[in-house]
């Protein structure tokens, strides 16, 4: 009798070999190296002060995975490794390689007890007993890590979560862990009479301010520090949870919503940016890697649309929508307090 196809096995027992090659050669700063011009294994190994063997063997293996090329003995980066594995490039996602290196990594290891036990893997791995957050903003270096990773990711999606849906009836916007802003500045670059205000944990503000003065629209994007599962939500008619409701339990996301819905106007609505899981549970598959992150490192998961329904009209809210975003790590839900 013929063996099946052993391909599928085969591909994921190596799976983790080519994340960790990436990881490397950014940790390593190989990218960063190639920016301005291709180089030898020689060269890169000298200026790397690595093993010219190795060298050569680590950037080969980057042109097997399309990060780099070989012409003439020489490597030299790929558009996608050139806008996204560079540091000076601000499309970097670097933020979240290393929190995946750094964090995730270890967290991932200990899947097997999170599964058997259904709880994320902080405590076991790095043995403190403290809220969800603090664990990701321990030192100043892993709080920016960790916000940057999310923002490089933010400005894949938030430039089409804000078109997702027509906002133009809205004046001002909330962004309810906002982190560095991203979600507010796609919004308002889209709409050029939104105001915005990002509110988020009071150490996170610094650098939001920071990037919203980057992005030259500190006269139009506020910041506001608290915490939102207590005390009043800055005054909005929109206000968004992007990449939010995937960290908490249900009983905190109700106790979210219904806090949203409560400080709304009529004709108000709220903005969900989460990777929706389809009706069947089991596509796409980023977002079922992304629920078993979920798993390890929070107290929530990934949901479908029928889920998060459930838990809009739960909470008051009507005529809710969805749309789901091609290419993008999220999609978008808006949910209207009275239609
Ligand atoms: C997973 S990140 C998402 C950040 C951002 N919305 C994005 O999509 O990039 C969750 C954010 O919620 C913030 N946060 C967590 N708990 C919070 C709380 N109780 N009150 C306000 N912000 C909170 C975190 O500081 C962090 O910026």
């Amino acid at each position: 009798m013929a063996l099946p196809d052993p391909q599928p096995v085969l591909f994921l027992m190596e799976a983790f070999r080519r994340s960790q090659a990436m990881f490397t050669a950014v940790d390593l700063r190989v990218f960063d190296h190639l920016q301005h011009a291709p180089l030898g294994a020689a060269q890169l190994a000298t200026l790397l002060k690595a093993n010219p063997d190795a060298v050569e063997r680590l950037c080969s293996t980057c042109v097997a995975l399309d990060l780099l090329t070989l012409d003439n003995g020489l490597y030299a980066n790929t558009p996608a490794a050139q806008t996204y594995l560079v540091r000076d490039s601000e499309h970097c996602l670097i933020g979240y390689i290393e929190y995946s290196q750094k964090a995730l990594w270890h967290l991932w290891s200990k899947l097997p007890e999170a599964v058997l036990e259904g709880t994320h893997r902080w405590e076991q791995v790095y043995g403190s007993q403290s809220g969800l957050f603090d664990h990701y903003y321990k030192t100043e270096e892993d709080k920016r890590r960790f916000l940057m990773g999310m923002h490089a990711y933010g400005l894949i999606s938030s430039p089409q979560v804000a078109k997702a849906f027509d906002l133009s009836a809205f004046t001002h916007l909330c962004d309810l862990g906002g982190a560095t802003g991203h979600l507010a500045i796609a919004a308002c670059q889209s709409d050029p009479k939104l105001k915005a205000t990002v509110f988020d944990l009071e150490q996170v503000l610094p650098l939001s301010k920071e990037i919203i003065a980057k992005a030259g629209l500190s006269d139009r994007i506020g910041t506001a520090g608290g915490n939102f599962f207590e005390g009043a939500l800055p005054p909005a008619d929109l206000y968004s949870l992007g990449r939010i409701l995937h960290d908490w339990t249900p009983e905190k996301i109700t106790k979210l919503l219904r806090k949203i819905h409560a400080a709304l106007p009529p004709g108000g609505a709220v903005l969900i940016a989460e990777k929706i899981l389809d009706e069947s549970g089991t596509k796409p598959l980023w977002a079922l890697l992304q629920t078993l992150n979920m798993l390890v490192v929070t107290e929530g998961k990934e949901r479908r649309f029928s889920e998060y329904q459930a838990l809009l009209q739960e909470t008051g809210f009507k005529d809710i929508r969805y749309a789901v975003l091609p290419n993008s790590p999220l999609d978008a839900i808006l949910a209207w307090k009275n239609t």
